[in-house]
């Protein structure tokens, strides 16, 4: 737990690759205000390279350890409130599961196997999907990482059928309860 007295009030997006968690983070920033932090990208301007080459040429703990040193700088009191969308594999670490819930609201993207392999489907950008038969990791991982997911967030927001307009909407009043009743 942080040391501050006042919990942080930022939003942090979990949930696999390709459920929308960029896509989401930016329409939260656009209504909020805040800054938005896309922890793949900050991750990637600090390597000075792409994440693909991160896992290429450093290797994929490499890319770990970036994570959960970037998470517990995230981790100020001090900060001003923030969106924060995080890569999908950040909550195999149970530091970062801690501190994920410790940075304040911790919503879930849910999306079914098939809309996540139709989304990834689009692009090479994503290491652990460049494989013979992607379909079969996902089914994998996804089913690896349910508990993890379902253990680090306050909220699970099943993404089917919605927008990023409509969910936006639904986590905006879910957080509100939510930071309003905490003690
Ligand atoms: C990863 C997800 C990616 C990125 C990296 C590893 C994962 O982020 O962090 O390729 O392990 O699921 P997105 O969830 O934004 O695609």
């Amino acid at each position: 737990m942080n040391s501050s007295t006042t919990p942080p009030e930022n939003i942090v997006l979990i949930g696999f690759m390709g459920c929308g968690k960029t896509t989401v983070g930016r329409e939260l920033q656009q209504r909020l205000g805040y800054p938005l932090v896309d922890m793949d990208q900050v991750i990637e301007q600090r390597a000075g390279k792409p994440i693909t080459a991160i896992f290429a040429d450093d290797g994929e703990t490499t890319f770990r350890d970036m994570e959960t040193a970037l998470l517990r700088e995230l981790n100020d009191p001090e900060a001003p409130r923030r969106i924060i969308s995080t890569g999908g594999g950040v909550v195999g670490r149970e530091e970062n599961r801690a501190l994920l819930k410790d940075l304040g609201y911790v919503v879930w993207l849910y999306a079914s196997a098939a809309v996540i392999l139709d989304r990834t489907g689009r692009n090479r950008t994503r290491p652990l999907l460049n494989t013979e038969d992607p379909a079969e990791r996902i089914q994998t991982l996804m089913e690896e990482r349910r508990p993890l997911y379902q253990e680090t967030a306050h909220l699970k927001l099943d993404t089917t059928g919605l927008c990023s307009d409509e969910v936006a909407t639904g986590i905006l009043e879910c957080a509100r309860y939510f930071f309003t009743n905490r003690a």
